[in-house]
């Protein structure tokens, strides 16, 4: 991704045991091109060592207000002068505190508060901290002051706490570093996005489902979040934390699912459709659990409506893409889909490429033809379709 290339960067990384994803974070940044400073506050320096991250980022480290490198003594203005942005990942709930009240007692404060450039933190810290109302009222005071926070995710934590407050991985820091730097093409727009498989009960403990890890509908609804959108994203069942910023509604079945987005589709202007929708639903789901009786079993099943088309064939329709998933033949099923749906862009791949992992091959389709996009992470790839997006709707 370009959009890294010659910014320049500072990296403030604060005490807490996500201090060693930071220099993950420095590396792929400077892979990127970008010249990375990185700020090492007192606890910082007990988690991760400076020799660390001035390898990484081939700059000498900051931690000191008074380094007398700094011929002026003047480090906060004459390091935050140029720079693109801010980060500060991890972000301890100390140094969101520090930030929300505007002190600068040490370096990374003062730079911040010093700043002319836009300041994005990552929160990384223990569940209960994340939750207290302390923390999320510098939680709301940041946001309201226009800093970005990104995260944090959901999952286990160092403490052995299971819940908020892990900080976002390196490479997920890193794709929002860079769509910061994207224009902001969905400010305004309304976005919703349906992601993941459906699942069809038979009996109380069995049904139906598609594979799908959801990977590819939750990328697209952190890069339309990031680019400026308000996104509800409807998902079926998958083992994901929800992206920062997006509204989620759980589903099971392809007729909640259907449901769900037309419960949410007022003023919407576009419709993603990435979810696997099961085509088909058993006719009767059984209230108890079937017995087996050793004999062949026939289910019958019934047509799900098709979501997608039913959101492009409303009157007002928003500006609707689907997504292709196919054996083989990818460019006639895609297109073709694209015609029968009538939606003005379809996303085609070819399965054998793509189900569960993070990497993908992807081809646009729209009125002007086949957009092959290069192969890359779900991420990266997100980014792309919401790029080729942004560009249809200013033209629609
Ligand atoms: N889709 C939908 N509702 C359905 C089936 C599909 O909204 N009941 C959407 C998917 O989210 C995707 C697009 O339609 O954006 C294409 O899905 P796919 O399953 O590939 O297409 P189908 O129309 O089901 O065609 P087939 O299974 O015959 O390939």
């Amino acid at each position: 991704m370009g959009e890294l290339k010659g910014k320049k960067i500072i990296l403030g990384v604060t005490g807490g045991v996500a201090a060693y994803k930071a220099a993950e974070l420095t590396r792929l940044l400077v892979k990127a091109g970008a010249s990375v400073h990185v700020v090492l506050t007192e606890g910082g320096a007990h988690f991760v060592t400076p020799v660390t991250f001035q390898a990484l980022s081939g700059h000498r480290v900051w931690a000191d207000l008074w380094d007398p490198r700094m011929g002026n003594n003047m480090a906060h203005i004459d390091l935050s002068r140029d720079a693109d942005l801010i980060v500060v990942a991890p972000a301890t709930a100390d140094v969101m505190a520090r930030l929300a009240q505007g002190q600068c007692d040490d370096l990374l404060t003062t730079l911040c508060l010093a700043r002319d450039c836009p300041l994005l933190v990552a929160p990384a810290m223990n569940r209960q901290m994340w939750e207290h109302p302390a923390t999320q009222r510098s939680v709301a005071q940041l946001v309201g002051d226009g800093v970005t926070v990104l995260g944090p995710d959901a999952g286990e934590q160092a403490c052995g706490e299971v819940g908020y407050g892990r900080m976002l991985e390196p490479e997920v820091l890193y794709e929002a570093l860079a769509a910061h730097f994207q224009p902001k093409r969905l400010a305004g727009r309304k976005v919703v996005i349906t992601a993941g498989p459906t699942f069809e009960a038979i009996d109380p403990v069995r049904g139906i489902t598609n594979s799908s890890s959801g990977k590819m509908g939750y990328a697209l609804a952190r890069v339309c979040a990031q680019a400026g959108a308000e996104v509800v994203l409807v998902s079926g069942p998958v083992a994901l934390p929800t992206p920062y910023g997006v509204a989620r509604v759980d589903v099971a079945s392809a007729q909640q699912m259907h449901a769900a987005v037309f419960a949410n589709l007022d003023a919407a202007d576009v419709f993603i459709g990435v979810a696997a929708v099961a085509d088909y639903r058993p006719a009767d789901a059984a209230e108890h659990k079937l017995k087996k009786s050793g004999e062949a079993m026939t289910l019958s099943l019934v047509p799900n409506p098709d979501i997608l088309a039913d959101v492009a064939a409303l009157p007002n329709a928003p500006f609707c893409v689907g997504f292709a998933a196919e054996s083989r033949d990818l460019d006639t099923y895609a297109e073709g889909k694209r015609r029968n749906k009538k939606v003005p862009m379809i996303v085609g791949n070819l399965v054998q490429d793509a189900l569960g992992s993070d990497d993908n091959q992807v081809v646009i389709y729209d009125a002007a033809g086949r957009h092959p996009v290069p192969r890359g992470a779900k991420d990266a790839l997100a980014l792309r379709i919401v790029e080729h997006l942004g560009r249809l709707l200013v033209a629609a």
